[in-house]
């Protein structure tokens, strides 16, 4: 029992310095409400407090399809109920939403119209229709930081998104198109995932105002090329499982900040991938593995982490990695993939040692 009490006082704490939860809001985990349960996650309280508990306590209203957790009474958790509509009557005091994995095709504006310090909506597996979110739904929501709609039926990224977003997950939708202008005011935007739908192309202006990206992840659409007119503020681009036809001097041009770039699956061969494609130094990590590569690509000696797994790679040539070798000319690959290629350990070339100093690992 005593331990039980100097449990809840840890949590009641944690509520109490509440702008805390701001600083915690990357990945969306504020760790005190689960210190109890030892979840990893807080998106959802199935399995994980027995709702009857909650719900005999908590003297606030809560709408009768959602648990409202008294330890987090600014989160509602609608989620994994069948719901076909966003519930009505949602209190004004909700910033955290839960309604991922429902059955919710349309979001009008009036449905989050009251409640207007809405921080976190999240909606993923549900079966969200682009002609039936209604255009100014978000707008207004100033304070939301995070839109999730992973897993609907979307056909196009939202017009009208609200101008605080940080992250915007629109993953595994049917998307083949961006309304003009949707992401012109999003200056703080610095996650948007948009794998998993059916872009082909960008054109000029799709990205315009996306001052802060880091994270841009186009894997698995119908990309034949690197797009052009990416922010130039991002430094991971995910661009795995498209059919490239190859990569050009300058596919990567304007992009002076990029350090982890994957493109497995891309069935890059040897003759369309430029020499220099990557020369360029602020790269940290480069993911070709599960391409039809024969020889390794030129890298760039700050180069880290190199994955060049199920390729068929025959030979292995010290100048890819190390232009020249000498007291600061090295190579600073930590790990190097080459497992599933056709060559073996026996064929590194003997000057490689010198060139790869601080390889800590690799496969072959
Ligand atoms: C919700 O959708 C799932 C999967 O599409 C379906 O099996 C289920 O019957 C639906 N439930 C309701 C309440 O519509
Ligand atoms: C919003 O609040 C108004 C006034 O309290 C109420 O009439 C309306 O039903 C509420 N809307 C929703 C969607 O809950
Ligand atoms: C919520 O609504 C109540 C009355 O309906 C009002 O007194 C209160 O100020 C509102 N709170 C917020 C955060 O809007
Ligand atoms: C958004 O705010 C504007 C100005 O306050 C208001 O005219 C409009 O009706 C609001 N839109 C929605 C969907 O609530
Ligand atoms: C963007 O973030 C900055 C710093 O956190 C904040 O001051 C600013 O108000 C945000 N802009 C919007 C439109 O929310
Ligand atoms: C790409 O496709 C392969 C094979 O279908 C799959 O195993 C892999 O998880 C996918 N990777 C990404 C990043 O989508
Ligand atoms: C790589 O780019 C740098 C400038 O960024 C250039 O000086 C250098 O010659 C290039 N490397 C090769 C091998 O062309
Ligand atoms: C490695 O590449 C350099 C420059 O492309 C070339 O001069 C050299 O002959 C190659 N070495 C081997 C062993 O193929």
């Amino acid at each position: 029992m005593a331990f039980l009490c100097c449990a809840m006082l840890v949590m009641l704490m944690g509520f109490g310095s509440a702008n805390a939860t701001e600083e915690l809001d990357y990945g969306g985990i504020p760790l005190w409400i689960n210190r109890l349960q030892g979840e990893p996650t807080v998106m959802s309280l199935q399995g994980r407090l027995d709702p009857v508990w909650f719900r005999s306590n908590n003297p606030r209203s809560c709408p009768q399809l959602c648990d409202c957790p008294i330890q987090w009474p600014t989160a509602l958790y609608c989620d994994h109920r069948g719901l076909t509509n966003v519930p009505d009557n949602l209190p004004n005091r909700t910033q955290y939403l839960f309604l991922q994995a429902n059955n919710i095709t349309s979001l009008s504006s009036s449905a989050l119209a009251n409640i207007t310090a809405l921080h976190w909506l999240i909606l993923d597996n549900n079966q969200l229709q682009s002609n039936q979110l209604e255009q100014n739904s978000l707008q207004n929501h100033t304070h939301l930081h995070y839109f999730f709609a992973n897993n609907n039926h979307l056909t196009s990224v939202p017009s009208a998104l609200p101008v605080g977003l940080k992250q915007l997950r629109l993953a595994h939708n049917q998307i083949s198109s961006i309304s003009p202008g949707a992401f012109k005011n999003l200056k703080n935007l610095t996650l948007l995932l948009l794998q998993g739908n059916r872009l082909q192309t960008l054109t000029e202006g799709d990205f315009t105002g996306l001052g802060s990206l880091n994270l841009l992840d186009l894997s698995g659409n119908l990309f034949s090329a690197v797009p052009r007119h990416l922010p130039p503020s991002v430094q991971q681009l995910y661009l795995s499982n498209n059919s490239l036809t190859g990569l050009d001097e300058d596919s990567f041009e304007g992009l002076l900040d990029l350090k982890y770039l994957r493109m497995s699956h891309c069935g890059l061969q040897n003759p369309n991938v430029h020499r220099q494609v990557f020369n360029f130094s602020s790269l940290v990590e480069l993911d070709l593995s599960y391409n039809k590569l024969t020889t390794v690509p030129r890298v760039p000696t700050t180069l880290q982490y190199f994955y060049l797994e199920a390729n068929a790679i025959q030979e292995f040539n010290v100048t890819s990695f190390c232009r020249e070798v000498g007291p600061l000319s090295y190579s600073r690959i930590k790990i190097l993939r080459l497992d599933g290629n056709k060559m073996s350990y026996q064929q590194l070339p003997p000057d490689w040692v010198f060139c790869l100093r601080v390889l800590q690992r690799i496969y072959i």
